[in-house]
């Protein structure tokens, strides 16, 4: 939801009309709950174990687990979907940025992807490199100026639009006894 929220929100900053960001943002990882399903809950977890403690690609860790990545599961499954190539498209190359270049919807969606892993809300927790000169290029100017100044507030930003949509109330002051 962070990056569907973030890829709305760089579009709109970049003045870019994109009527299916959110919805790229939202599907892109689909290719993870593919994995999920298809091979169980136990060598998903197996796999969050590994990639958690290490350096490699996750998409290569994917690879020596199940044979196939997210990206590609995902670009597959939105196909057999019949859903807009836009969307499997956004799921193929959300983590290549050699492939953005001459793709707008892909570039945004792929910074949103980056930045929100970045901030903490990846699917899988392992360490962050910091963003890549080609994400903090493909920014909008005045998103990679508060990311760079403010990271902390872009991240609580985030967060309370993401709980918001959740339903979650943020914490009132403590109440206070009669
Ligand atoms: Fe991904």
């Amino acid at each position: 939801m962070a990056t569907a929220l973030l890829t709305e929100g760089i579009a709109a900053a970049d003045s870019f009309q994109c009527p299916v960001a959110y919805t790229a943002g939202l599907m892109h990882d689909i290719g993870r709950l593919a994995l999920m399903k298809s091979f169980g809950a136990k060598r998903y977890a197996d796999f969050v174990r590994a990639a958690g403690t290490s350096a490699q690609p996750l998409t290569e860790i994917e690879l020596e687990h199940f044979g196939i990545d997210h990206c590609k599961i995902g670009k597959l499954l939105l196909q057999h979907w019949r859903l807009p190539e836009d969307l499997a498209e956004a799921a193929t190359h959300h983590h290549s940025p050699e492939s953005w270049s001459a793709n707008r919807m892909l570039r945004t969606l792929g910074c949103a992807c980056a930045v929100s892993a970045t901030l903490g809300f990846a699917a899988v927790t392992r360490p962050q490199a910091p963003l890549s000169d080609i994400i903090l290029a493909a920014l909008p100017n005045n998103l990679r100026s508060q990311f760079l100044n403010s990271p902390e507030a872009v991240e609580a930003a985030l967060n309370e639009r993401v709980n918001s949509l959740q339903g979650v109330k943020p914490a009132g002051p403590p109440k206070t006894k009669n």
